[in-house]
Protein backbone atom coordinates (compact mmCIF):
# COMPACT_ATOMS: atom_id res chain seq x y z
CA UNK A 1 0.00 0.00 0.00
CA UNK A 2 1.14 3.42 -0.91
CA UNK A 3 0.96 5.52 2.62
CA UNK A 4 -0.32 9.33 1.91
CA UNK A 5 2.36 11.11 3.52
CA UNK A 6 1.00 13.69 6.02
CA UNK A 7 2.96 17.23 5.21
CA UNK A 8 3.28 19.03 8.62
CA UNK A 9 4.95 21.64 6.13
CA UNK A 10 1.58 21.85 3.83
CA UNK A 11 -0.49 21.79 6.51
CA UNK A 12 1.32 24.25 9.14
CA UNK A 13 1.57 26.99 5.82
CA UNK A 14 -2.33 26.66 5.65
CA UNK A 15 -2.81 27.44 9.13
CA UNK A 16 -0.54 29.86 9.02
CA UNK A 17 -2.11 32.12 6.12
CA UNK A 18 -5.49 31.84 8.36
CA UNK A 19 -3.39 33.41 11.08
CA UNK A 20 -2.11 36.15 9.28
CA UNK A 21 -5.38 37.04 8.45
CA UNK A 22 -6.88 36.73 11.74
CA UNK A 23 -4.05 38.94 13.48
CA UNK A 24 -4.37 41.59 10.69
CA UNK A 25 -8.41 41.73 11.74
CA UNK A 26 -7.58 41.90 15.54
CA UNK A 27 -5.32 44.74 14.80
CA UNK A 28 -7.27 46.85 12.53
CA UNK A 29 -10.41 45.77 14.72
CA UNK A 30 -9.40 46.23 18.22
CA UNK A 31 -5.71 48.01 17.86
CA UNK A 32 -3.65 45.47 19.32
CA UNK A 33 -0.78 43.42 18.14
CA UNK A 34 -0.17 39.41 19.85
CA UNK A 35 3.00 39.52 21.57
CA UNK A 36 4.85 36.55 22.74
CA UNK A 37 7.88 36.73 24.65
CA UNK A 38 10.46 33.43 24.57
CA UNK A 39 12.97 33.55 27.57
CA UNK A 40 16.20 31.43 26.46
CA UNK A 41 18.50 30.75 29.68
CA UNK A 42 21.80 29.16 28.62
CA UNK A 43 23.80 27.84 25.96
CA UNK A 44 21.97 24.94 24.60
CA UNK A 45 22.31 24.22 21.38
CA UNK A 46 19.22 23.14 19.98
CA UNK A 47 16.97 25.09 22.46
CA UNK A 48 18.70 28.50 20.78
CA UNK A 49 17.67 27.09 17.25
CA UNK A 50 13.92 26.17 18.88
CA UNK A 51 13.61 29.95 20.17
CA UNK A 52 15.24 31.23 16.91
CA UNK A 53 12.34 29.74 15.14
CA UNK A 54 9.94 30.81 17.07
CA UNK A 55 10.85 34.42 16.50
CA UNK A 56 11.14 34.05 13.27
CA UNK A 57 7.79 32.80 13.35
CA UNK A 58 6.69 35.46 14.71
CA UNK A 59 7.97 37.85 12.65
CA UNK A 60 6.78 36.41 9.44
CA UNK A 61 3.15 36.33 11.25
CA UNK A 62 2.87 39.77 12.65
CA UNK A 63 3.24 38.99 15.99
CA UNK A 64 5.25 41.21 18.42
CA UNK A 65 8.79 39.13 19.70
CA UNK A 66 10.28 40.10 22.95
CA UNK A 67 13.10 37.88 23.32
CA UNK A 68 15.02 37.75 26.85
CA UNK A 69 17.99 36.18 26.36
CA UNK A 70 19.91 35.23 29.77
CA UNK A 71 23.07 33.59 31.04
CA UNK A 72 23.27 30.04 31.89
CA UNK A 73 24.44 30.93 35.66
CA UNK A 74 21.32 33.17 36.19
CA UNK A 75 19.60 32.79 39.13
CA UNK A 76 16.23 31.16 39.88
CA UNK A 77 15.32 34.31 41.65
CA UNK A 78 16.25 36.73 38.59
CA UNK A 79 14.25 34.15 36.27
CA UNK A 80 11.27 34.44 38.43
CA UNK A 81 11.51 37.93 38.63
CA UNK A 82 11.48 38.19 34.77
CA UNK A 83 8.39 36.26 34.85
CA UNK A 84 6.89 38.71 36.91
CA UNK A 85 7.76 41.18 34.78
CA UNK A 86 6.10 39.10 31.92
CA UNK A 87 3.25 38.21 33.57
CA UNK A 88 2.76 42.25 34.03
CA UNK A 89 3.39 43.87 30.94
CA UNK A 90 0.42 44.26 28.54
CA UNK A 91 2.20 43.88 25.42
CA UNK A 92 3.20 40.47 26.60
CA UNK A 93 0.34 38.26 25.84
CA UNK A 94 1.95 34.85 25.91
CA UNK A 95 5.60 33.61 27.52
CA UNK A 96 7.49 30.75 26.87
CA UNK A 97 10.72 29.57 29.15
CA UNK A 98 12.11 27.13 26.66
CA UNK A 99 13.10 23.72 28.45
CA UNK A 100 14.90 22.71 29.34
CA UNK A 101 16.59 24.69 32.20
CA UNK A 102 19.63 24.78 33.92
CA UNK A 103 20.35 22.08 36.55
CA UNK A 104 20.12 25.18 39.38
CA UNK A 105 16.55 26.25 38.62
CA UNK A 106 12.91 24.25 39.15
CA UNK A 107 11.22 24.08 35.85
CA UNK A 108 8.22 23.69 38.02
CA UNK A 109 8.72 26.76 40.09
CA UNK A 110 9.27 28.64 36.55
CA UNK A 111 6.36 27.12 34.91
CA UNK A 112 4.00 27.73 37.99
CA UNK A 113 5.32 31.53 38.02
CA UNK A 114 3.93 32.08 35.06
CA UNK A 115 0.52 33.81 34.44
CA UNK A 116 -1.97 30.80 33.68
CA UNK A 117 -3.59 33.93 30.93
CA UNK A 118 -0.08 33.70 28.99
CA UNK A 119 0.84 30.18 29.43
CA UNK A 120 0.73 29.53 25.73
CA UNK A 121 2.72 26.10 25.98
CA UNK A 122 0.13 24.79 28.36
CA UNK A 123 2.06 23.41 30.83
CA UNK A 124 0.95 25.14 33.84
CA UNK A 125 -0.97 22.61 36.21
CA UNK A 126 -4.24 25.04 35.78
CA UNK A 127 -4.47 24.65 32.38
CA UNK A 128 -3.43 21.24 32.06
CA UNK A 129 -6.55 20.32 34.31
CA UNK A 130 -8.93 22.44 32.32
CA UNK A 131 -7.76 19.93 29.18
CA UNK A 132 -8.05 17.06 31.45
CA UNK A 133 -11.40 18.01 31.95
CA UNK A 134 -12.68 18.88 28.43
CA UNK A 135 -12.32 22.92 29.42
CA UNK A 136 -9.29 23.82 28.00
CA UNK A 137 -8.34 27.40 27.66
CA UNK A 138 -5.06 26.73 25.72
CA UNK A 139 -4.10 23.14 24.17
CA UNK A 140 -0.82 21.86 24.55
CA UNK A 141 1.57 22.51 21.13
CA UNK A 142 2.67 19.65 19.66
CA UNK A 143 -0.67 17.55 20.69
CA UNK A 144 -2.77 20.11 19.21
CA UNK A 145 -0.79 20.01 16.39
CA UNK A 146 -1.20 16.32 15.85
CA UNK A 147 -5.03 16.67 16.67
CA UNK A 148 -4.80 19.41 13.19
CA UNK A 149 -2.99 16.96 11.61
CA UNK A 150 -5.08 14.51 11.91
CA UNK A 151 -8.37 16.38 11.77
CA UNK A 152 -7.09 18.40 8.50
CA UNK A 153 -6.23 14.71 6.71
CA UNK A 154 -9.66 13.76 7.45
CA UNK A 155 -8.42 10.39 9.30
CA UNK A 156 -11.13 9.11 11.31
CA UNK A 157 -10.70 8.95 15.14
CA UNK A 158 -13.87 8.38 16.70
CA UNK A 159 -14.12 4.49 18.04
CA UNK A 160 -10.67 3.82 16.77
CA UNK A 161 -7.76 2.68 19.18
CA UNK A 162 -4.89 5.24 19.23
CA UNK A 163 -1.90 3.83 21.33
CA UNK A 164 0.48 6.24 22.12
CA UNK A 165 4.52 5.26 22.92
CA UNK A 166 5.46 7.67 25.73
CA UNK A 167 4.14 9.18 28.90
CA UNK A 168 5.66 12.35 28.55
CA UNK A 169 3.99 15.72 30.11
CA UNK A 170 4.35 17.62 26.99
CA UNK A 171 3.46 14.46 24.56
CA UNK A 172 2.33 10.90 25.70
CA UNK A 173 0.26 12.12 28.63
CA UNK A 174 -1.65 15.12 27.01
CA UNK A 175 -2.15 13.44 23.71
CA UNK A 176 -3.80 10.55 25.19
CA UNK A 177 -6.16 12.47 27.13
CA UNK A 178 -7.27 15.24 24.07
CA UNK A 179 -7.62 11.73 21.55
CA UNK A 180 -10.18 10.60 24.52
CA UNK A 181 -12.03 13.31 24.54
CA UNK A 182 -15.55 12.85 23.60
CA UNK A 183 -15.27 15.47 20.58
CA UNK A 184 -14.79 15.40 16.67
CA UNK A 185 -11.12 14.37 16.18
CA UNK A 186 -10.62 12.47 19.56
CA UNK A 187 -13.54 9.89 20.48
CA UNK A 188 -10.92 7.45 19.94
CA UNK A 189 -10.19 4.39 22.63
CA UNK A 190 -6.58 5.22 23.85
CA UNK A 191 -3.77 2.48 25.83
CA UNK A 192 -0.68 4.59 26.45
CA UNK A 193 2.86 2.51 26.42
CA UNK A 194 5.64 3.26 27.96
CA UNK A 195 9.10 2.03 28.97
CA UNK A 196 7.40 0.05 31.80
CA UNK A 197 4.81 -1.56 29.19
CA UNK A 198 5.61 -5.39 28.58
CA UNK A 199 5.03 -6.56 25.23
CA UNK A 200 5.18 -3.27 23.35
CA UNK A 201 4.61 -4.90 20.01
CA UNK A 202 1.52 -6.18 21.00
CA UNK A 203 -0.11 -2.85 21.61
CA UNK A 204 1.27 -1.11 18.78
CA UNK A 205 0.48 -4.21 16.21
CA UNK A 206 -3.14 -3.16 17.68
CA UNK A 207 -2.79 0.64 16.44
CA UNK A 208 -5.29 1.92 14.41
CA UNK A 209 -3.98 5.51 15.22
CA UNK A 210 0.01 5.10 16.49
CA UNK A 211 1.78 7.97 18.25
CA UNK A 212 5.40 8.00 19.01
CA UNK A 213 7.43 10.08 20.94
CA UNK A 214 10.07 7.80 22.40
CA UNK A 215 12.63 10.32 21.07
CA UNK A 216 14.69 6.99 20.31
CA UNK A 217 15.54 7.07 16.35
CA UNK A 218 13.39 3.80 14.52
CA UNK A 219 12.08 2.52 17.40
CA UNK A 220 9.00 1.50 15.52
CA UNK A 221 9.89 -0.94 13.23
CA UNK A 222 7.59 -2.54 9.93
CA UNK A 223 7.16 -5.81 12.18
CA UNK A 224 5.31 -3.57 14.80
CA UNK A 225 2.82 -2.02 12.71
CA UNK A 226 -0.15 -3.43 11.42
CA UNK A 227 -1.53 -3.07 7.56
CA UNK A 228 -3.59 0.18 7.53
CA UNK A 229 -2.12 2.06 10.36
CA UNK A 230 -1.96 5.33 10.67
CA UNK A 231 1.26 6.04 12.19
CA UNK A 232 2.11 10.44 13.51
CA UNK A 233 6.33 10.34 14.51
CA UNK A 234 6.32 12.75 17.38
CA UNK A 235 10.86 12.07 17.24
CA UNK A 236 13.24 14.42 15.88
CA UNK A 237 16.51 12.64 16.66
CA UNK A 238 20.03 13.65 15.25
CA UNK A 239 21.36 11.17 13.95
CA UNK A 240 24.46 12.62 12.25
CA UNK A 241 25.86 15.02 10.40
CA UNK A 242 26.14 15.92 6.44
CA UNK A 243 29.55 16.31 5.10
CA UNK A 244 28.77 20.23 5.20
CA UNK A 245 27.93 20.02 8.86
CA UNK A 246 24.07 19.83 8.47
CA UNK A 247 22.10 17.37 10.97
CA UNK A 248 20.74 14.87 9.30
CA UNK A 249 17.26 13.91 10.96
CA UNK A 250 15.51 10.63 11.66
CA UNK A 251 11.55 9.89 13.41
CA UNK A 252 11.35 7.48 16.31
CA UNK A 253 9.39 5.41 13.21
CA UNK A 254 11.36 3.31 10.78
CA UNK A 255 9.73 5.71 8.10
CA UNK A 256 11.36 3.87 4.63
CA UNK A 257 9.70 0.45 6.16
CA UNK A 258 6.74 1.49 7.93
CA UNK A 259 5.35 3.52 5.14
CA UNK A 260 5.14 0.45 3.38
CA UNK A 261 2.40 -0.90 5.53
CA UNK A 262 0.61 2.30 6.35
CA UNK A 263 -2.49 4.22 5.38
CA UNK A 264 -0.59 7.47 6.23
CA UNK A 265 2.07 8.40 7.87
CA UNK A 266 3.77 11.88 9.05
CA UNK A 267 7.42 12.35 7.82
CA UNK A 268 10.53 13.30 9.86
CA UNK A 269 11.55 16.53 9.19
CA UNK A 270 8.24 18.09 7.70
CA UNK A 271 5.60 16.44 9.49
CA UNK A 272 4.84 17.26 13.54
CA UNK A 273 7.41 19.56 14.29
CA UNK A 274 6.37 22.44 11.68
CA UNK A 275 2.83 22.16 13.31
CA UNK A 276 4.40 22.78 16.64
CA UNK A 277 5.72 26.17 16.35
CA UNK A 278 2.28 26.90 14.39
CA UNK A 279 0.18 26.17 17.27
CA UNK A 280 1.95 28.14 19.78
CA UNK A 281 1.10 31.26 17.25
CA UNK A 282 -2.39 30.17 17.60
CA UNK A 283 -2.12 30.23 21.22
CA UNK A 284 -0.03 33.62 21.23
CA UNK A 285 -3.26 34.87 19.15
CA UNK A 286 -5.65 33.50 21.19
CA UNK A 287 -3.83 35.07 24.38
CA UNK A 288 -4.12 38.16 22.75
CA UNK A 289 -8.14 37.78 21.59
CA UNK A 290 -8.71 36.79 25.84
CA UNK A 291 -6.99 40.11 26.62
CA UNK A 292 -9.50 42.22 25.00
N1 LIG B 1 11.43 22.29 24.98
C1 LIG B 1 11.08 21.30 24.10
N2 LIG B 1 9.84 21.48 23.64
C2 LIG B 1 9.37 22.61 24.23
C3 LIG B 1 8.14 23.32 24.14
O1 LIG B 1 7.20 22.94 23.44
N3 LIG B 1 8.07 24.45 24.90
C4 LIG B 1 9.08 24.87 25.70
N4 LIG B 1 8.88 25.97 26.43
N5 LIG B 1 10.22 24.23 25.81
C5 LIG B 1 10.37 23.11 25.07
Amino acid sequence: MAAQIISGTEISKKIREELVNEIETLKQQHNITPGLAAVLVGEDAASKVYVGQKEKACRKLGIDSYRRDLPGDTSEADLLALVAELNKDPRVHGILVQLPLPKHISAERVIYAIDPDKDVDCFHPVNVGKMMIGKARFLPCTPHGIMELLRRSEIPTEGKHAVVVGRSNIVGKPIANLMLQPHPGGNATVTVCHTGSRDLVTYTRMADILIVAVGRPRAITADMVKEGVVVIDVGVNRIGKTPEGKPILAGDVDFDAVREKAAAITPVPGGVGPMTITMLMKNTLKAAKGSL
